[in-house]
């Protein structure tokens, strides 16, 4: 304790050393307590706790060696200098290695003594400050870890939360286009079940082509959507059986830029509008409304395209059959290239992704249509 004096606790079986370094050390400051050795030496360590330990070598019964081994294993912070005569220099190595602090060579002079006692006690004092502050470190590397696994707990809930809050807002988004689609296709009676089709046939490409899936998600709500601008098409064009005249078709054309003007309303569906607007592009940049050409045209609505046309000649129409699937493809092939991107309409025929399974339910409204 600051104020305190220091204490020494010296172990000496001459009474006459004993009394020497006590003088010396008690004038110097130390509180110091003397111990003649033997076999109850360890005694003293029960009823004191000493700063310091100054022993002698050579001591009947039990030998400085013994003392020094004794602190070592029990008061390692307690730094021991031990005494010896000239004649046992080399001891004094082989308890320097044993983890003495220092040694003293008898006759001791009080000048030695003093400096090497406060030696010691600086180098004790070192050794308890260094101890404290990797202490305070240890503590505080405890807290930052606790700390770092609080945050790293509560940044995993915000993630699940987002998470949720994602798929939530997702589902919502397909709903949504399922309502608009169903709307679409009770105006359109001519259609009936394709948009339905398009969506399962449309991700089955994308998947095979492995998109990532915010860009599948992207092609599932355009494969529902990319219609929708057929709200604006005046009924009678819309459902009309025969062929449509030159009025006729210019008014129905109006569908895919109107589809794109609606949902290009919605800020965060712009880039989606544009694809719908391009579902009627063709390959070779003669389609409406914009002429695009090649990959001009997104690839999301490459698919779309493709999927569409397949759909629109195979399904049975409420005034015909639909077409062979044989005689579709081969249409297909003929407009790749031309209408269509001739790498996809490959992958499209090779890897047979036209194909509804029998045991697929896709339903034929969207009132069945599954999740
Ligand atoms: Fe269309």
């Amino acid at each position: 304790m600051a104020g305190d004096p220091r204490s020494v606790l010296l172990i000496d079986d001459d009474e006459t050393i004993l009394k020497f370094l006590s003088i010396h050390l008690a004038s110097a400051g130390y509180k110091v307590a003397a111990s003649r050795g033997g076999k109850d030496v360890f005694s003293v360590f029960q009823q004191d706790v000493f700063e310091l330990v100054i022993c002698d070598i050579r001591m009947p019964e039990t030998d400085g060696i013994k003392v020094l081994e004794f602190m070592q294993d029990k008061f390692t912070a307690v730094p021991v200098i031990m005494l010896t005569g000239v004649q046992d220099a080399t001891i004094a190595v082989e308890i320097m290695k044993k983890g003495a602090f220092d040694y003293l060579i008898k006759p001791v002079l009080k000048e030695d003594l003093l400096r090497t006692v406060h030696k010691a006690m600086t180098h004790k004092d070192m050794m308890e400050r260094n101890r404290k502050l990797e202490e305070e470190n240890r503590q505080y590397r405890n807290v930052l870890e606790e700390r770092v696994e609080e945050r790293t707990q509560q940044l995993n809930k915000k993630n699940m939360e987002l998470k949720n809050a994602y798929a939530e807002l997702k589902s919502l988004n397909i709903q949504f286009a399922l309502v608009l689609a169903e709307t679409i296709e009770a105006k359109d009676q001519l259609t009936f079940g394709h948009c339905s089709r398009m969506r399962f046939l449309c991700l089955k490409v994308g998947e095979f082509l492995d998109l990532p899936q915010a860009e599948l998600d992207t092609l599932e709500f355009a494969s529902l959507m990319h219609d929708l601008g057929k709200v604006t098409v005046n009924e009678a064009v819309l459902n009309k059986k025969g062929k449509l005249t030159d009025e006729e078709y210019e008014h129905m054309k109006r569908h895919a830029s109107m589809g794109e003007r609606i949902l290009g309303r919605i800020t965060p569906l712009k880039p989606l509008a544009k694809i719908i607007g391009a579902h009627h592009e063709k390959f070779d940049g003669t389609g409406y409304p914009n002429g695009l050409k090649g990959e001009e045209i997104p690839l999301i609505t490459r698919i779309i395209s493709l999927v569409d046309t397949f759909d629109a000649m195979h399904a049975d129409r409420p005034y015909r059959k639909g077409l062979q699937t044989e005689i579709v493809l081969e249409e297909l092939r003929k407009e790749a290239g031309k209408q269509f991107d001739p790498w996809l309409v490959n992958i499209f025929i090779e890897n047979e992704l036209y194909k509804i399974d029998a045991e697929v339910d896709i339903g034929q409204s969207f009132m069945h249509l599954k999740e």
